[in-house]
């Protein structure tokens, strides 16, 4: 599934599952521009990709910033093809520990920051013959779990973000859909596992509620993400799909 001749802008490009799909877009034949605020990685990033892809600093959370980069984007390439919202704030805390700053972070960085960017982008989407936004949620959008309500409740916000967003944006021949990862062996996860000082021990007691009884890659999520945005996906939108090992089918 070639994506040759594709403009493609991931957010949180500059790690973990962004990064692996800056990769394997580029591999893929597309042009890439990562959206990070981590300068220091997405340029080393950008280096290495020599050409195929670009780094561009922003914080999709603020209005001004992604509105300047889609207008970089729209000087320089004149479209886009694929936008891939990404970028989130992980924040595990209970109810009674999460504070109003810790609620409205997550849902700045990880529901608006996705409005953010699909507002921004929608002209130049629009001007592609096979627009296609793809979102990463969880599958904490999907089931339960203690300690991240915040979390959570921003990635279950992002399924209906993407099923109306679908609605909307099906008559321009824009795709709108999730990709669902469960725990994926990135930065943020070996921190966020770490917590409880004993690494090995959480990610055997994760691995065990899987049914494929491993960890996600990076590279799995970005293949999904590759298909959802290619035009072997065309008659896909509004849905959202789990890269679980089969956690949530139980
Ligand atoms: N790793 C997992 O186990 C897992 C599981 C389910 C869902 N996810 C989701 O996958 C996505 C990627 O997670 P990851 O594990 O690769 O994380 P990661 O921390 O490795 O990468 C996230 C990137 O986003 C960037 N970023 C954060 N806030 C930003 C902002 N405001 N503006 C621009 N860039 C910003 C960071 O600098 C970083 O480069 C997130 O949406 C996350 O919620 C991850």
């Amino acid at each position: 599934m070639r994506l040759d001749n594709y403009t493609a802008l991931i957010t949180g490009g500059a790690s973990g599952i962004g990064e692996a799909t800056v990769r394997l877009f580029a591999e893929r034949g597309a042009q890439v521009i990562i959206a990070d605020l981590d300068e220091a990685r997405g340029k080393a990033l950008e280096t290495e990709l020599a050409g195929k892809a670009e780094f561009y600093k922003v914080d999709v959370s603020s209005a001004a910033e992604v509105e300047a980069m889609f207008a970089m984007v729209g000087q320089k390439y004149g479209v886009l093809d694929v936008l891939y919202n990404n970028a989130a704030y992980s924040l595990s805390k209970t109810l009674w520990d999460t504070t109003e700053e810790d609620w409205d972070k997550v849902m700045r960085v990880n529901l608006k920051g996705y409005f953010l960017c699909a507002k921004y982008a929608l002209p130049l989407l629009k001007k592609s013959s096979h627009g296609a936004i793809v979102c990463t949620g969880s599958e904490l959008g999907v089931v339960g779990c203690v300690e991240s309500l915040a979390y959570n409740s921003s990635k279950g916000g992002i399924i209906q973000f993407a099923k109306s967003l679908a609605l909307e944006l099906a008559p321009f021949g824009i795709r709108v859909n999730v990709v669902c990862p469960a725990g994926t062996e990135t930065p943020a996860f070996v921190k966020d596992m770490s917590r409880s000082g004993n690494y090995e021990g959480e990610v055997k007691r994760l691995v065990a509620s899987y049914p494929l009884r491993r960890l996600g890659q990076p590279i799995d999520i970005a293949r999904a993400v590759a298909f959802l945005a290619s035009e072997e996906a065309s008659f896909i939108t509004g849905t959202h799909l789990m890269v679980d090992g089969g956690y949530t089918a139980q």
